[in-house]
């Protein structure tokens, strides 16, 4: 795309002076946490995990929930402000976190959980990789670390963070500790919305909850440390309490959400899996090649053809979408480049319109969870993903991409 580069400098140059102007008397909800928003699906994040855990921010309460205009829809929003520790410690005083499964939720969630101040124990397979990172971040074997079904009985809220395949596998172990009384926590409807797949149907007098943060747990946890916090969902699928909705919307501060909205598991499940099979991941990849090799077959250089797919798009772009929205994107390029995005946005739309239709589609259906949980069911599931990924990784284009990365200033030595 061809904005003018100084037009735009010079417009976020503006927008960032207007953003630090004084303070406004009552912060904005979007202030916090406006750039916590991003893929829900990445789980080679635990290699990124922030390093050190810090003492958890302190969080003052403000006021209480509030609604919103969502483009002319009313919504409302819960935030870390409306449940401070105080508050929180009260309203879980007589619980038990157990986090069964230690992936970049577990990891994430279970130490901000701790962080708060809560008492929090680790439930996961002896000797698997998990437990050994779980004994890296301070988790005590006997103590605060279990086998899952020790950390099961001991729990009063069972917080099932398995692969969503190892759900299916594990539910049988687990149901034996899901008794009255107890709260069964999820990240993702994905195991209660398609339990005639997974088989994962939970007693009558347990609540039944969930708080999905969209974001990698890495993000949940760095964010936390920051004073920050990630979005989430949450949901309640059974309230045998009477207090399950409290329960859940404290449990999303808990484990470290900066705003909250209510979903319920059937919508979570499905936008979750549209999202990161279209937008978020597949579509992008898919969009990315398609643009890629019609200018490598129309004789444009590997590094001119990245740089005007990718490269200039997650670094010159993206972030001022994100920043700005898409108006402003529009407003602050060059009047070549605008007049193109406009005239072609709508043949995108109509072009890939039917394709996001055919994905919710198989998505409401089941087949995607059933194609998920029989690929990641198999016992190379590990294998067969790294050759998938080889191929992605050993295309052109990404190759190419890894010779920008290298050559972009911060990263040369
Ligand atoms: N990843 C994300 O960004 C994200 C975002 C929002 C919500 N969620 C949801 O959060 C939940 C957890 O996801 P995740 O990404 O953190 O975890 P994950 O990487 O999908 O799962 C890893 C954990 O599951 C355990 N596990 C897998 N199969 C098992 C089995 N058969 N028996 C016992 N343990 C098994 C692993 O233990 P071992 O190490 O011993 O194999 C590990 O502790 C899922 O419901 C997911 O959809 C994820």
């Amino acid at each position: 795309m061809n904005c003018s580069k100084s037009t735009v400098l010079r417009a976020a140059a503006r927008a960032a002076a207007s953003a630090a102007g004084p303070a406004p008397a009552r912060r904005s909800i979007f202030t916090a946490t406006a750039a916590a928003s991003s893929s829900s699906a990445c789980t080679a994040a635990r290699f990124t995990r922030p390093a050190a855990a810090r003492a958890a921010p302190t969080v003052t309460q403000k006021r209480f929930v509030q609604t919103l205009d969502f483009g002319g829809s009313k919504e409302t929003v819960w935030e870390r402000s409306d449940f401070p520790k105080e508050k929180l410690a009260k309203i879980f005083a007589n619980d038990t976190f157990a986090v069964l499964g230690y992936g970049t939720q577990g990891y994430a969630q279970s130490l901000n959980l701790r962080d708060n101040g809560l008492k929090v124990i680790v439930g996961v397979r002896k000797g698997g990789h998990s437990w050994e990172a779980a004994k890296k971040d301070g988790w005590v074997e006997g103590k605060t670390l279990f086998t899952i079904e020790e950390a099961a009985d001991k729990g009063t809220v069972l917080m099932y963070l398995l692969s969503d395949a190892g759900q299916k596998q594990g539910w049988n172990t687990i149901k034996p500790y899901v008794k009255k009384g107890k709260t069964l926590y999820f990240s993702h409807g994905f195991s209660i919305v398609f339990h005639e797949q997974t088989g994962v149907v939970p007693p009558k007098d347990v609540d039944v909850i969930l708080a999905a943060p969209k974001g990698s747990g890495a993000t949940v946890r760095s964010l936390f440390l920051e004073g920050r916090g990630i979005n989430s969902s949450v949901a309640i699928y059974q309230d045998a309490s009477g207090q399950a909705r409290e329960r859940a919307f404290a449990m999303g501060v808990a484990i470290g959400s900066g705003y909250l909205y209510e979903t319920t598991f059937e919508k979570e499940v499905h936008s979750d899996l549209v999202g990161e099979r279209g937008i978020l991941m597949g579509a992008i990849q898919g969009a990315f090649a398609a643009q890629y090799d019609v200018l490598r077959a129309k004789g444009h250089s590997p590094s001119e053809a990245y740089n005007e797919t990718v490269e200039e798009a997650t670094q010159s772009l993206y972030p001022l979408i994100a920043k700005n929205g898409m108006d402003w994107m529009y407003a602050n390029c060059s009047t070549t480049a605008r007049r193109g995005a406009l005239d072609w946005a709508p043949k995108f739309y109509s072009a890939t319109k039917p394709v996001f239709e055919e994905l919710y589609a198989r998505v409401e259906d089941g087949s995607e969870t059933a194609r998920s949980l029989e690929e990641n069911s198999r016992p190379d599931y590990r294998e067969r993903l790294e050759e998938e990924l080889r191929e992605i990784r050993e295309s052109e284009m990404w190759r190419a991409g890894k010779t920008v990365r290298g050559l972009r200033p911060e990263n040369q030595k």
